[in-house]
């Protein structure tokens, strides 16, 4: 596996891939890699004849008093697994890199930025959207990966990549879960032993939820509420539960067939998110 921190040196190296006639996949993360991000570079892997993956960790997309200081950077453990995993080119630039220190554009996806994660994360998709839409350029792939599990993300990333015309594939992936649903994440490193105990709730909750839009003619607000008051019951502080439609992340009404329970809590110190897509009939 090739290793680069410029955009110089990334393009030298595709410039000759794409001449040879290759096509290359892009994974863009954050590091402290697990098995969820694996499974983003597994499947690129399968669909094209080279791999980029990007470790950035991108101070635009964190807000005033949130972890980008303390978010956990695990470079030599990272490279293991990426070469173990098949990578061909690991990127990983600095910030000043990244950004010019008089950068004036931004790239906001606008209403789908404003709401679920973005209500209480002001600002955070639109660092998302320009780093992504940023590194698309720097990398030009032909096709992009992203977990399912940050489906406000994955959502967000679409509708910019089809209102900019932006020539890349981008494919969803499904979440990768711990064996008692816990989705995995970076930030599940930050959890105390009893933490973690309770953390799977959170999944519980989404399937206790869905099992009741399936099942029952409860109205869907009282299934978020019941939902809000479990997670609290077993220790969270949540702060959002929300039976939306899967197409706009709109509040999803019964005549809806396509459907995502989004939700984000806090444990502690720690802000998990996960979600649940499925349609009725
Ligand atoms: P990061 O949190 O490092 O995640 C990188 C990619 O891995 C994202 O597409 C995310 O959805 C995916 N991912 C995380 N946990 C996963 C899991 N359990 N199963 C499957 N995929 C999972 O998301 C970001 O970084 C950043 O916002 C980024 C897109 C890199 C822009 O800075």
């Amino acid at each position: 596996m090739q290793f680069v921190d410029s955009v110089f040196q990334l393009r030298e190296t595709l410039k000759g891939w794409r001449s040879a006639g290759l096509t290359i996949a892009f994974v863009p993360t954050m590091g402290n890699l697990h098995a969820g991000h694996l499974k983003l570079v597994e499947e690129a892997r399968e669909n094209a004849d080279k791999v980029v993956v990007s470790i950035f960790v991108n101070p635009m997309q964190f807000g005033v008093g949130e972890d980008f200081e303390t978010y956990p950077r695990t470079e030599l453990e990272d490279n293991q697994k990426l070469r173990q995993t098949g990578a061909d080119l690991l990127f990983q630039p600095t910030v000043t890199e990244v950004y010019a220190s008089d950068a004036k554009t931004v790239v906001t996806v606008s209403g789908l930025s404003d709401m679920h994660c973005g209500l209480s994360r002001p600002g955070h998709f639109s660092g998302v959207a320009t780093v992504v839409c940023k590194l698309f350029n720097m990398v030009q792939p032909d096709i992009a990966l992203f977990g399912t599990k940050d489906f406000q993300q994955l959502a967000v990333i679409k509708t910019m990549v089809r209102d900019l015309n932006i020539p890349v594939g981008v494919i969803g992936v499904e979440t990768v879960r711990e064996a008692s649903g816990l989705a995995m994440s970076s930030r599940n490193g930050y959890l105390t032993n009893e933490e973690k105990q309770i953390a799977p709730s959170l999944y519980q909750a989404l399937c206790q939820a869905k099992a009741a839009v399936q099942m029952t003619d409860q109205p869907y607000s009282s299934i978020e509420q019941a939902a809000m008051t479990a997670l609290t019951e077993a220790g969270f502080q949540p702060v959002y539960f929300s039976i939306c439609r899967a197409e706009d992340l709109s509040k999803a009404t019964p005549t809806d067939n396509n459907l995502v329970i989004l939700a984000a809590a806090k444990l502690g110190k720690t802000r998990l998110i996960d979600n649940l897509a499925f349609s009725l009939n």
